[in-house]
């Protein structure tokens, strides 16, 4: 018996060693990814490699069926993961499964200036598209924030590079973490929606990597992002698709990028150039298998059949093929090949509590006269609430972000939820924006249809505002055509629907008015020195109306700084004053000078400055520290200051550390953020927040020299609340 045993064990062993040693290189998980992207390269046909590199499907690409490398499934993004499209089309595909949980806007995330809240928004929404089976979550955008009529700044994370940049690598890390590529987006200079695919844009060298280049760099570089998503428009004329200084020169060259570049949907419009200029992968060229002709529809990709055509007749080399090959090879064995990935999970307890705390975290209390908020809830109160979007579901609409949910709460049931039922909620309408809830065939379902005139809504709320104790105005963008919404900008940095003039009314009516604003941009306020709170609120995802209710009532206590400047009209911002916002050939010409860079620059007074957030506490800085007076180059420096939190209720402040260059041979912002650090403090409690910084911070790209230069001389740092409200600063020098 024994030896049949021992019989039987070895013939297994010797079986197994058998089946193990034929183990391919590339399925073998202990080689390293070169290897296995080698040696599955020496197993490839001509064929299987180009059918890597183009779209296959509105969202994925083959993979290599005779070797089991599974097709690669991309999905929107950034926000929550997008209900699935039927195969060529974008029109829904009418799954019931694929409700998500959707996240708050980017802007949003970018406000709480919490990387732990990056890492954890990655984490969770990086979960959803591992369960939903994805490979690669396109996203996060990281456009900056050059005009506040830009459609898509809402997905975006504001006007610095540098706060962009923390957020980014958090946001990377997190998705990444579950197997699941980010594809950061858009690549590059892709700063407005107007005449997305054909305007060419045309930024200085210092432009470029001082403010447009650096968030993607970190994202990449030090972030890791396996892939990244070129943009649409032109870049000096050639499109950024297939655009030979920003892909193969900067990107691959300079950076040493090893990931795969995705064109963006449509975004590729030249063979040549698509070859040679460094795209690695096409996506979104033509829809379709159905209007194609006879042929599949995805061979007419200028990656697909133009470019094999070229190779047989010798036009393109292997080489040009092999390197795309690849770079999307790499992307597979980090996500599609990839045995070691979670498994991902929809929907949890998890997800709505990441999405809640970051939305409590990044809402902005902008303006809080007489202490008006919190809203003083312990007795019997009348709120009256005006506005469409109160009620209004967001988490439909704005283009390729739309989501469908599992539930939204909005603000109006957030306050029923959320305030103390001695509280008396009522909400009138005020306004009508735009009540079609629907995007590419996802419908919220709502009824938001409204027969009566402006005129009898704002008599209507007036007459209620009169006798409510308190009057909660929410109201802002939305997500349709000419809002904050992907294809088209806005036409005027009003607010639309007339809500100036309803605003206006409800101030005369009762002091105690809290304006909320919802959307991605900062819009005009003409009415600001009459109304006593202004909050910005952003487009929060599925729990939007829980974070808000609490911040009003002060259960929250309010944290979020704004990642852009807010003018007070458009003309203050250089794109405009400039006249530097068009449709075809755009010049960049304030060049460095974005956001508060300019203002600064210019002394011109913004209605509420990059950084600025209002707590219901308050804090104290105290003189800052140095480690040293002076370091070299190679040095790095420790500044140190405490904070305390002087008032009542325990808060959260962003530490904000400007750089002045006070001396340097070529012009220089006034300030620069280089650090920031958020602290939580109870009432009384202090902390001391230590930033170490090196000659990076104190550089500036010279283009004559092409290469970051720090120049010796005097700096300061300053220690801020906002880029408005420095508290204390020291001086240190360069030698
Ligand atoms: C957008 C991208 C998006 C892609 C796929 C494009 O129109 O610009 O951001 O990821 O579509 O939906």
């Amino acid at each position: 018996m024994n030896l049949l045993k021992y019989i039987i064990f070895s013939f297994c062993a010797i079986a197994t060693t058998a089946v193990m040693a034929q183990k391919p290189i590339y399925l073998d998980e202990t080689r390293s990814i070169d290897e296995r992207i080698e040696d599955l390269m020496g197993r490839l046909t001509l064929e299987e490699k180009i059918a890597l590199i183009h779209a296959q499907s509105k969202f994925s690409s083959a993979g290599v069926p005779r070797l089991g490398v599974p097709d690669l499934w991309c999905t929107d993004g950034p926000h929550g993961i997008r209900p699935e499209v039927k195969w060529d089309e974008w029109d829904q595909a009418g799954w019931t499964n694929d409700s998500v949980v959707a996240f708050p806007a980017l802007t949003c995330l970018a406000a709480t200036w919490n990387t732990d809240l990056a890492l954890l928004y990655g984490r969770s929404i990086g979960e959803e598209a591992r369960y939903r089976k994805k490979d690669v979550l396109l996203g996060p955008g990281l456009n900056i924030y050059r005009t506040p009529l830009g459609g898509r700044n809402f997905e975006y994370m504001g006007e610095d590079p540098y706060l962009a940049g923390r957020m980014a690598v958090g946001y990377v890390r997190g998705v990444q973490s579950n197997g699941v590529a980010t594809c950061v987006k858009h690549f590059c200079l892709n700063n407005q929606e107007w005449n997305r695919h054909g305007v060419s844009v045309h930024a200085d060298d210092r432009a470029l990597y001082e403010i447009y280049l650096p968030a993607f760099k970190a994202a990449m570089m030090e972030g890791g992002s396996w892939s990244v998503m070129a943009s649409y428009n032109k870049i000096d004329g050639q499109h950024a698709g297939h655009n030979y200084r920003t892909l193969q020169q900067i990107l691959k060259q300079e950076w040493g990028y090893k990931g795969a570049v995705i064109s963006d949907w449509g975004g590729t419009h030249n063979t040549d150039e698509a070859v040679r200029n460094g795209l690695d992968l096409e996506f979104g060229t033509g829809t379709n298998g159905l209007y194609g002709g006879s042929k599949n529809y995805y061979d007419s990709y200028h990656l697909a059949l133009p470019f094999l055509d070229g190779i047989r007749s010798g036009k393109y080399s292997q080489a040009d093929l092999d390197d795309k090959v690849r770079r999307v090879l790499r992307l597979h064995f980090h996500t599609t090949l990839n045995t070691n990935k979670p498994f991902g999970s929809l929907h949890s307890p998890e997800h709505y509590a990441a999405a809640r705390e970051i939305g409590e975290e990044g809402i902005v209390l902008l303006k809080n006269e007489d202490n008006l908020l919190p809203l003083k809830l312990d007795e019997k109160k009348t709120i009256l609430v005006v506005g469409e979007n109160a009620v209004k579901m967001m988490t439909v609409g704005g283009g390729s972000s739309s989501l469908k949910v599992q539930r939204e709460i909005t603000p109006l049931e957030g306050m029923q939820q959320h305030f103390p039922n001695t509280v008396d909620i009522k909400w009138v309408r005020g306004y009508v924006g735009d009540t079609d809830g629907s995007y590419n065939g996802v419908t919220t379902g709502q009824d938001l249809s409204e027969t009566r005139s402006f005129r009898e809504l704002v008599d209507e709320a007036v007459a209620e505002a009169r006798s409510a104790d308190y009057v909660i105005f929410i109201g802002g963008l939305n997500k349709s055509y000419g809002q904050d919404n992907e294809g088209s900008d806005r036409q005027s940095y009003d607010l639309p629907y007339k809500q100036d003039s309803l605003i206006t009314a409800l101030a005369k009516a009762n002091a105690n008015l809290v304006v909320v604003n919802i959307s991605g941009n900062a819009v005009a306020m003409p009415w600001a020195d009459n109304v006593k709170a202004i909050v910005q609120d952003w487009y929060l995802g599925s729990e939007a109306g829980e974070p808000l209710a609490a911040v009003l009532a002060g259960t929250v206590n309010p944290s979020g700084k704004l990642p852009f400047s807010w003018p007070k009209a458009l003309n203050d911002v250089p794109a405009h004053r400039l006249d530097a916002y068009t449709a075809h050939d755009e010049e960049y010409k304030e060049s460095i000078f974005v956001g508060y860079r300019w203002y600064d620059k210019e002394n011109i007074a913004t209605l509420f400055p990059f950084g600025h957030g209002l707590s219901y506490t308050s804090f104290v800085y105290s003189k800052p520290k140095v480690s040293k007076r002076a370091i070299s180059a190679s040095d790095s420096l420790t500044i140190s200051v405490d904070i305390t939190n002087t008032g009542k209720v325990a808060g959260k402040e962003v530490v904000q550390l400007y750089i002045a260059d006070l001396e340097s041979s070529l012009p220089r912002p006034v300030k620069e953020l280089k650090a920031f650090r958020k602290v939580s403090l109870a009432p009384g409690e202090k902390t001391t927040v230590c930033f170490t910084i090196g000659s990076d911070a104190l550089s500036f790209f010279d283009p004559d020299k092409h290469a970051w230069v720090a120049e010796p001389g005097k700096f300061e740092a300053i220690l801020a609340s906002s880029s408005a409200d420095t508290r204390t600063k020291v001086r240190f020098e360069l030698k």
